[in-house]
């Protein structure tokens, strides 16, 4: 039904495909010291797209850059210290957010609302001072709060553009394809999955019927993937016992969304993928954000895509995603209001 060319596989693209696309993708991390924000610093250093790379934590950054610094790809990388931040931001095309703390055995997503809401807000407040026009891809939990929270810092500011905002829910398309692969003994390759709602156990809602592997899972088996797709950060936090939650399948999901943009603003056509965007899919819900397949395009979200045809068990999920992810989005907008 769409390209899904965005989401096939993490071999960056550097091919331009447009001549009147902007060049300078200088893209900042902050958080870049941290469990997610070191491997995704190398893996953007890998990114042939990428030309700059500055990394703001308000600890160790500026060492991970110098270590980063070293890997021989074309790109520049610069650290910046905790009062550095307005310096790590001239310039930026792209800012990707994992700062913030992540979860421990027990806890949910919301359970990190009171640390990480004042993180983002403050975070979202700097970007609107000091790159305007700059994409925002917010990794930091609770997701389904936290890019309402940045688009309601950036309207304060009055500079607010849903077209470049974006919640990273990448590691749930990763996650469905991976464990369907598993469990339909196909390659991931085969299983492009898409995952709408939001990005938070219940909310997340893999469309498997739309994938031909997927469409052949069902009864109990189909409960336990589905099952497996949205609880899989549980397996990691809990195996990780008490040191944090997905850094490393993380930062492979924030590498292959960003490229996946950086794609996009390029000037490629065709560039899909779900993401958790200002959205109108259910507005009649009283619903503003929401995860559904998006192209990519120069100037961000280019076409949102309606989710096509689900199954009754689909509709089912969707039913139980909607009031706890409007809860979730209110959460964060009071927040900043
Ligand atoms: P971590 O604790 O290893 O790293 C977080 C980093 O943020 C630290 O280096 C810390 O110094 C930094 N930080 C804190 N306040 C900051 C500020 N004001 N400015 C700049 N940096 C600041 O945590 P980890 O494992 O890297 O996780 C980060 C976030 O990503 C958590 O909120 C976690 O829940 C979330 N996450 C999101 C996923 C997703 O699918 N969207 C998946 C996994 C985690």
């Amino acid at each position: 039904m769409f390209s899904r060319a965005a989401t096939r596989s993490l071999a960056p693209s550097a091919r331009q495909f447009s001549s009147s696309a902007s060049r300078n993708f200088k893209v900042a991390v902050l958080g870049a010291g941290g469990g997610i924000g070191q491997p995704l610093s190398l893996l953007l250093k890998n990114d042939p797209l990428v030309t700059s790379l500055s990394l703001y934590d308000i600890r160790g950054a500026p060492g991970v850059a110098a270590d980063v610094s070293h890997v021989d790809t074309a790109s520049e990388v610069n650290g910046y210290a905790a009062d550095q931040l307005d310096a790590a931001l001239k310039g930026v095309k792209v800012v990707v957010i994992p700062a913030g703390v992540p979860r421990k055995p027990g806890m949910t997503r919301d359970d990190l609302f009171n640390t990480n809401a004042s993180i983002v807000r403050d975070l979202a407040s700097a970007v609107a001072a000091s790159a305007p026009d700059a994409h925002i891809l917010v990794i930091s939990n609770p997701v389904n709060s936290t890019v309402p929270i940045v688009a309601a810092t950036l309207e304060k500011a009055g500079v607010f553009d849903p077209k470049r905002l974006f919640g990273v829910t990448t590691l749930d398309v990763v996650r469905a394809s991976r464990f369907l692969a598993a469990v339909g003994d196909v390659t991931p390759k085969e299983c492009d999955i898409t995952v709408v709602g939001g990005h938070s156990g219940p909310t997340i809602v893999p469309l498997l019927s739309q994938n031909a592997t997927g469409k052949g899972i069902t009864g109990e088996a189909l409960d336990k993937l589905v099952h497996r797709i949205q609880f899989g950060g549980d397996e990691v936090v809990q195996a990780k016992d008490g040191a944090g939650s997905a850094t490393l399948s993380m930062a492979y999901a924030g590498a292959k969304f960003t490229n996946a943009l950086l794609r996009g603003l390029n000037g490629e056509k065709g560039v899909v993928t779900p993401t958790f965007v200002k959205s109108d899919l259910f507005a009649d819900k009283g619903i503003d954000f929401f995860s559904s397949n998006v192209e990519l395009g120069v100037n961000g979200v280019e076409k949102i895509h309606p989710l096509g045809e689900l199954s009754a068990s689909e509709e089912k999920l969707l039913e139980a995603c909607l009031p706890e992810l409007k809860k979730n989005i209110e959460k964060g907008k009071a927040f900043v209001a």
